[in-house]
């Protein structure tokens, strides 16, 4: 099983974006998806047609249990997506308190990577949708996952955002054993060429972050928002929009890279 986080402490940059149609390409062509959504706001799981107000059992029951974690506890917070080959984490509105509740509590980071480990076997591939704000919950996307995809929208002030995840990636990593250390990729987004700031903020990432940029660029292209307002992921809505198609790109050189280092 192989867990990818998407984070940026930037709001309103992609990050959902890119986990919905990263895993709908993903269940494409056969693996089972498990997606988390650590994000209060629940965008995520709104888009699967779940209310985070309304939810019975959340991501927030990992934090909230005095028990240790178990399958059958991580079992019962699995919910159907629209792709019968994608299952779903929800977030609920109360995981708003946890960055309260949770700060100095020991072992409060490791909740979501000991949830997953109970479902090892049932899935290929988790995605994790992490909020932007640096707290316990992005902590918990951070220490889950084996590789980190930064979404980054081109358009100016971009990098500002970004030096800020790249400073907590080093964060992260400094207690982290050398051959365990986050790699990231850099997804810029939303960018069109006739503009200038997406001109000129890509080809700053690419000076700044020669090794960590995708050379998958994803466009800006209204179909996302169309496939959100469905419920769809967007392949399944149209497999030929511009925007799936970068998506895919961005996800062949992913898997052309976990073929040689673990992911
Ligand atoms: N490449 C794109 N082109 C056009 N619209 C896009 C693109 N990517 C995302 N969008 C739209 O922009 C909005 C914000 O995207 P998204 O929700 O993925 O960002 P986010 O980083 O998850 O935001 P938040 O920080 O609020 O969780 C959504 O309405 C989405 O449909
Ligand atoms: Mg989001």
């Amino acid at each position: 099983m192989h867990v990818w986080s998407v984070a940026n402490q930037k709001g309103g940059v992609g990050k959902t974006t890119t986990v919905v149609t990263v895993a709908g390409l993903l269940a494409e062509v056969g693996y089972r998806v498990l997606l988390v959504d650590l994000d209060p706001h629940g965008s995520l799981t709104s888009y699967f047609g779940y209310d985070p107000d309304e939810l019975e059992h959340s991501v927030y029951d990992l934090f909230a249990t005095k028990h240790k974690i178990n399958r059958e506890g991580v079992e019962r917070l699995l919910l159907k997506s629209s792709h019968d080959r994608i299952d779903l984490i929800p977030a609920s509105t109360a995981m708003a308190t946890l960055e309260r509740k949770a700060i100095g509590e020991e072992g409060m980071g490791l909740q979501v990577a000991k949830a997953l480990a109970q479902v090892r076997d049932s899935y290929d591939y988790v995605l994790i949708d992490s909020p932007p704000v640096l707290g316990v919950l992005m902590v918990n996307a951070l220490a889950a996952c084996q590789h980190l995809l930064v979404p980054v929208q081109t358009e100016f002030l971009a990098l500002k955002g970004l030096e800020r995840m790249v400073r907590t990636i080093s964060m992260i990593n400094r207690a982290r054993s050398k051959s365990k250390k986050l790699s990231f990729t850099i997804i810029p987004t939303f960018y069109d060429r006739r503009t200038q700031a997406s001109v000129s903020s890509l080809r700053e990432l690419h000076n700044k972050y020669p090794n960590e940029i995708s050379n998958a660029v994803i466009p800006v292209d209204t179909k996302f928002r169309n496939a959100s307002i469905r419920g769809l992921v967007p392949s399944v809505m149209d497999s030929s929009s511009r925007g799936v198609h970068s998506y895919a790109r961005l996800l062949r050189s992913l898997l052309e890279r976990q073929k040689q280092e673990v992911l």
